[in-house]
């Protein structure tokens, strides 16, 4: 089967999301797990943050978790030494409280998005310090009603106004934020959706052609390269 537009674009790139490799570097370096911890990534894609994680952390193991067969394809061609699931994160018999550390960068959507992705990522951490490493967008600006539709009929809800919004919601839902947030910048931005428009420009599929086509338009709207944010953030539960 052809991979999609998107993760055919994403060759280019390190991650499916903005930030940046020292950012995702440095955050994992700083994690402090236990002996032999028990990792979950949900939404892992090819799970290129679960391999960057179990490498930083000898002893550690892990399951990533994702419907996506073909990201998952990707993720057992580079050698990840993980269990994988292909599932949905609420079909995969994730146990609650079991896991040292829980990853879910740019996949809230598969816990039901912000802010309801919060409770269930850390009703998976182990009580009394269980880490979440976690990745969402949020708006950097009040997002406009054109910006919102070229991305294919968004919502202003579906992401918190701000980084401060973004961390409040995050101890709201009993997550403490334990090192400082990791934000992507207007350099990462651009390397991450230009790199991605560039690869998706190589293909001669109307699929590929559409999905670059709308990247560029984005950006060529009013603050099109300045209404998105995005933070890594650690917390404990
Ligand atoms: C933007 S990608 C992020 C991948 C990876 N975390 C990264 O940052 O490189 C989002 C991923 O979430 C996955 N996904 C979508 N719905 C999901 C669900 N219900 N449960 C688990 N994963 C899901 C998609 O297949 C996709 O691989």
């Amino acid at each position: 089967m052809t991979e999609s537009a998107s993760l055919r674009a994403h060759a280019a790139v390190p991650f499916m999301n903005p930030l940046s490799e020292a950012d995702v570097d440095g955050a994992i370096a700083g994690l402090e797990l236990p002996a032999g911890a028990r990792v979950v990534e949900t939404g892992c894609g090819a799970a290129v943050l679960l391999r960057r994680v179990l490498a930083a952390h000898p002893g550690a193991s892990g399951v990533g978790v994702d419907p996506d067969g073909e990201a998952l394809a990707r993720a057992r061609a580079a050698g990840v030494d993980a269990e994988l699931i292909e599932a949905r994160a609420q079909d995969a018999g994730l146990r609650e409280g079991a896991f040292d550390l829980v990853v879910n960068v740019a996949a809230s959507h598969a816990h039901g998005g912000f802010p309801d992705a919060l409770r269930e990522l850390r009703a998976l951490a182990r009580p009394h310090g269980g880490l979440v490493l976690f990745g969402e967008g949020f708006w950097a600006r009040e997002p406009s009603p054109a910006f919102l539709d070229a991305l294919g009929g968004a919502t202003a809800d579906e992401l918190p106004l701000g980084l401060d919004a973004l961390l409040d919601a995050a101890r709201a839902a009993g997550l403490a934020p334990v090192a400082p947030p990791r934000v992507a910048s207007a350099a990462d931005w651009a390397a991450y959706e230009d790199g991605l428009a560039a690869e998706a420009e190589r293909y001669d599929d109307a699929e590929a052609r559409d999905y670059a086509a709308r990247i560029r338009a984005r950006h060529a709207l009013p603050y099109g390269r300045d209404t998105f944010g995005f933070a890594l953030l650690v917390l404990q539960r």
